[in-house]
């Protein structure tokens, strides 16, 4: 049985302040919530506070990023995975869609910090997606196929355990414009596919593979019916605790 994940990427917002309060009140609103694992992923400059505050609760704290080199060194304004990990993190998003396209980051590259987050003992979750001219043109599989294996080369079969993807349609992020059940049933299938091809129906069975791109409280439920769904990837709507919290909370 694969454990669902609800994880919250919070992107550029909130201070310090904001971050450490929304996470406290989060807390409560999820301290019953064992049927899956919660996430959050607040700014760099809010990771150790945040995590600080939540020692003890069942809710996990990651990076948005991480660098590509592994120990550290002359690299201005990079932060390295077991810097992270220091934090208090056990997670580190790597590839999210929006560091592709504004950042530049290729498949290697994310490989890169995927190798270095497991190295530093933290779980990457790596993301991948197609834009609406890639699906349009009736290229989101082999796109999506790219990417996986782009960003996991390097990985060997004993990492795999401590990766998680997500797939997020570059259309459907911030957009309001979900991927129906069934669109992104379909895409999972296939990542759990390729998987299964590339290393082994055991590994590929194990992995989770999160939703993610518009996930409010009001599709969540749908989303998770479909078989290969594990859990979500929720910007927006994890910005404030009471909708995340609902989100989480889906089985109720
Ligand atoms: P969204 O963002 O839920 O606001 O669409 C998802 C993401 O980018 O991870």
């Amino acid at each position: 049985m694969r454990k669902p994940v609800i994880a919250g990427n919070w992107k550029m917002y909130k201070t310090v302040g904001d971050s450490v309060a929304a996470a406290v009140a989060l807390k409560p609103l999820v301290a019953n919530a064992n049927h899956c694992e919660v996430i959050i992923a607040p700014v760099f400059t809010a990771l150790k506070s945040v995590a600080d505050r939540l020692e003890g609760s069942n809710i996990k704290v990651s990076a948005q990023n991480c660098a590509t080199e592994k120990s550290e060194g002359a690299l201005t304004g990079e932060i390295a995975a077991f810097m992270i990990h220091d934090t208090g993190c056990s997670h580190v998003i790597v590839g999210h869609s929006e560091r592709r396209q504004y950042y530049f980051e290729t498949d290697q590259i994310v490989s890169k910090k995927a190798q270095a987050a497991r190295e530093a003992g933290l779980i990457a979750i790596v993301c991948v997606g197609e834009t609406l001219d890639q699906r349009d043109a009736g290229k989101a599989l082999d796109v999506v196929k790219e990417q996986l294996i782009g960003s996991l080369s390097g990985l060997t079969a004993s990492d795999l355990d401590r990766i998680i993807v997500a797939y997020e349609p570059v259309w459907a992020i911030g957009t309001g414009r979900t991927a129906t059940p069934e669109q992104a049933q379909e895409m999972h299938a296939f990542i759990r596919r390729v998987f299964a091809e590339r290393h082994s129906p055991g590994a590929a069975d194990a992995l989770r593979i999160l939703y993610g791109g518009s996930v409010k409280p009001d599709n969540i439920a749908g989303l998770m019916k479909q078989l290969d769904i594990d859990g979500a990837l929720v910007g927006g709507a994890s910005l404030k605790a009471d909708s995340f919290a609902e989100i989480v909370n889906y089985n109720r």
